[in-house]
Formats: structure tokens, C-alpha cells, sequence
């Protein structure tokens, strides 16, 4: 059966294939007059804004505690003297959140018992908890949830104490 250039379909089909060839072979050569900025303007490596940023900065007990999440913004905790950035982990750590007693606060002790009991957190005021009495295996639980919060969210700083 031959290709009947006659039948409206392939008329159609014809002049599309044509144009696109066209497209290809004779592209715009028009500049654009300002800096494109999204795809439809015919570009897409520009983004209209930078993307958010984190910085990594030094906390103490005092100046981590803001970032609980109780009022919609960051969530940060520190275990084993890293602080993390786990705001997208709300549903955990929000104000509702079964771990949301570690917002804000150094969760070491709390990681490595096993417990969110608000005695695993030491008093913001007080010097940071030194983690002396813990046993091996607690130390090395601990270490484990410092791996699993490495891979999952954003380190963005170091704890150090209060009047350091
Ligand atoms: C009643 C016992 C518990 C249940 C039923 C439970 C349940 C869960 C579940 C379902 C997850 C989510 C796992 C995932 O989606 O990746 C999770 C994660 C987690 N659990 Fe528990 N848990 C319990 C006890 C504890 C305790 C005592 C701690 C104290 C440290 C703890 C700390 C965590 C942490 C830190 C995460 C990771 C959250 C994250 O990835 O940000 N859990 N747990």
C-alpha cells in the first residue's frame, strides 16, 4: 500500500514533519531581550531565586532551643555535639511529634538509651551533658542514630557550650 499524500491525515502529517524539520534545521536566531528565567521563556538553567541555604553555624544549648518548631519554623537537634537540621522530619520531632521533646535540645543521652523520657535532656542553662556513664553498646546505639540522621537530614552545625 502506498503513501497516499492525497488523504487529509497525511497531508497533516506531512506539512507537522516538514515544520518540525524546519524547526530543527532553522532555530530562531532572534536573542531574547532579557534574561530568561523560566522554561516557557525558552530557557530552564536560570532559577528565578537562589535555592534556600544553610549555614553551618556554632550552637549552644541556649541558641538551639528557639529552633523547636513550636511556632512553624526550623527544627534542630544536636546528638553527640552535631546539630541537625530536621525540619522535614516535623511529623517527628513538631510540637505533636512522639520525639519532639528533642527539638531544640542536645538528644545524645536520650539516642543513646533508647528513651525520650524528658530526663535524658539536660537543662538548657547547665554545662553539656558529657556522656560519662553511658555503657559501650549505649555509646555505639548513639553513633548509630548520628549515622542515620547524617544520610537523612542536613548537618548545619557544631553544640559547644553555653559560654564558649
Ligand atoms: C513505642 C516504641 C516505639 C515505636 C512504636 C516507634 C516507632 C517508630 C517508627 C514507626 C519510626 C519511623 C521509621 C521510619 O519511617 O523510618 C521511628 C523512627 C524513629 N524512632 Fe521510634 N519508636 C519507638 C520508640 C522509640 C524510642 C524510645 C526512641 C528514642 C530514641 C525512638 C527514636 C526514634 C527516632 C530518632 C526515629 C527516626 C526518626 C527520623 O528518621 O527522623 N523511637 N520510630
Amino acid at each position: 500500500m502506498g503513501f497516499d499524500l492525497g488523504a487529509p491525515a497525511n497531508t497533516a502529517l506531512f506539512l507537522y514533519i516538514l515544520y518540525s524539520f524546519q524547526k530543527i534545521l532553522l532555530p530562531s536566531s532572534s536573542p531574547p531581550k532579557s534574561v530568561p528565567n523560566e522554561f516557557k521563556a525558552g530557557y530552564s538553567w536560570m532559577p528565578k531565586a537562589h535555592p534556600p541555604t544553610v549555614l553551618f553555624k556554632t550552637y549552644t544549648p541556649k541558641t538551639l532551643e528557639p529552633f523547636n518548631g513550636v511556632d512553624g519554623g526550623r527544627i534542630l537537634l544536636a546528638i553527640d555535639g552535631t546539630v541537625f537540621d530536621v525540619t522535614a522530619g516535623r511529623n517527628f520531632y513538631g510540637p505533636n511529634g512522639m520525639y519532639g521533646n528533642f527539638a531544640g535540645r542536645d538528644a545524645s543521652r536520650g539516642m543513646a538509651k533508647q528513651s525520650f523520657d524528658v530526663e535524658m535532656l539536660t537543662p538548657i542553662d547547665q554545662p553539656l551533658d558529657k556522656l560519662q556513664d553511658l555503657a559501650k553498646d549505649e555509646i555505639e546505639n548513639m553513633r548509630g542514630w548520628v549515622e542515620h540522621f547524617t544520610s537523612k537530614y542536613i548537618v548545619c552545625g557544631k553544640l559547644v557550650e553555653n559560654d564558649a
